[in-house]
């Protein structure tokens, strides 16, 4: 027994790791483990034999499983110890300011109409930018030789060689998330789409991705006066001016009947833009009455309810609101524009006054 004490002993002082102690328990006093066993011996012992070697063997294996728990708390408290001195920190140390992000003017924007549209009573929708030819055209009341396919300047994704179905493409406005929204929701329906879009296009207007802020109302009461109203009052808390008076130029979308471009009344004094006071009109985007056609391939029936959608630039409102001149330097990730343009993160007054 004193030779058991002494190997179990100083095997457990030596265990290196708490696997190792399992696998020595396991060894000395196991179901099957070496004391185990000798106690087992007891019952072919004689009594007088018995009566010395029971109590010391019960003794020895106390004395071995008291010594494996010392050992396994300590195993425990040097792990502790050195992660304690691996993940090491001086919280005394100042932050790295120079690593701050910031907003992308974009992103700011892009924020800032969801907020105001949001406070107008529409709700955010969205869908994908690998489109279907359908939703991007056809039930736009594009048809499929209709001129302003090409005009939008479509990127058509490839197709499996032998695979005739029509290609999907990089969708070219965000009008389809219209149909996908009458698709899911029906009528009536509140929407704004704040999303990428792509077009085959590139010079100091005009970039081959963009974001648009696509708008959607449906209802049985739904006018043109109706439009107008929501994008003055959009374009006045966007701007944060009084009023800015939006005027409607007759034009035409396979989409919209009738069909607007948006106007907003501005001047330019020295150079500086001013939206909503003097004699000058911007461009801000079309709009219109949706057509009874898209109607019909969402799935809503025309001679009950109608609506009006718009179409914006988010990247020109960007523009207007923060004077910034090309539109190209948006994309180009230079870490300089970013810094004069960016947003502090933390740093904005309100969502929408930015
Ligand atoms: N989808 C049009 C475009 O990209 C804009 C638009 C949207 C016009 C909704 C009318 C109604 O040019």
């Amino acid at each position: 027994m004193d030779d058991l004490r002494e190997k179990y002993l100083g095997l457990i002082a030596g265990a290196a790791d708490e696997a190792a102690l399992e696998a020595l328990r396991v060894e000395a006093v196991g179901k099957k483990g070496e004391i185990s066993l000798k106690m087992r011996e007891l019952g072919r012992m004689t009594p007088e034999e018995r009566q010395v070697a029971g109590p010391a063997l019960n003794a020895l294996k106390d004395e071995i499983n008291a010594a494996l728990a010392a050992k396994k708390a300590g195993l425990a408290d040097a792990a502790l110890d050195d992660r304690l001195r691996a993940e090491w920190l001086d919280v005394t140390l100042p932050g790295r300011d120079r690593r701050a992000g910031s907003i992308h003017p974009v992103s700011q924007v892009w924020e800032e109409v969801t907020a105001i549209f949001a406070e107008l009573g529409f709700a955010v929708a969205e869908g994908p930018q690998i489109e279907s030819d359908w939703h991007n055209f056809d039930a736009l009341n594009i048809p499929g030789h209709h001129s302003s396919r090409e005009e939008m300047d479509t990127f058509y994704m490839a197709r499996a060689e032998g695979d005739d179905r029509p290609p999907h493409v990089l969708r070219t406005h965000t009008s389809p998330v219209q149909i996908r929204s009458m698709e899911l929701q029906g009528a009536p329906l509140r929407i704004i789409c704040p999303g990428r879009v792509f077009r085959s296009d590139y010079d100091q207007t005009h970039t081959p991705m963009f974001h648009q802020l696509e708008g959607l109302a449906i209802d049985t009461d739904i006018s043109m006066a109706n439009l107008k109203w929501c994008l003055e009052e959009f374009a006045a808390r966007l701007f944060n001016v009084e009023k800015i008076e939006v005027r409607f130029r007759a034009s035409h979308f396979p989409f919209t009947e009738p069909s607007a471009e948006i106007d907003f009344r501005c001047s330019w004094v020295d150079g500086q833009l001013r939206l909503g006071e003097g004699d000058d009109w911007l461009e801000a985007g079309g709009s219109g009455m949706v057509h009874p056609n898209v109607l019909r391939a969402g799935g809503i029936d025309p001679e009950v309810y109608q609506g009006f959608a718009f179409g914006l630039g988010i990247d020109r409102l960007a523009m207007l609101k923060y004077g910034i001149p090309d539109l190209r330097a948006f994309f180009e990730s230079d870490i300089r524009w970013l810094r004069q343009y960016g947003f502090r993160a933390l740093d904005v007054p309100t969502l929408r006054a930015g």
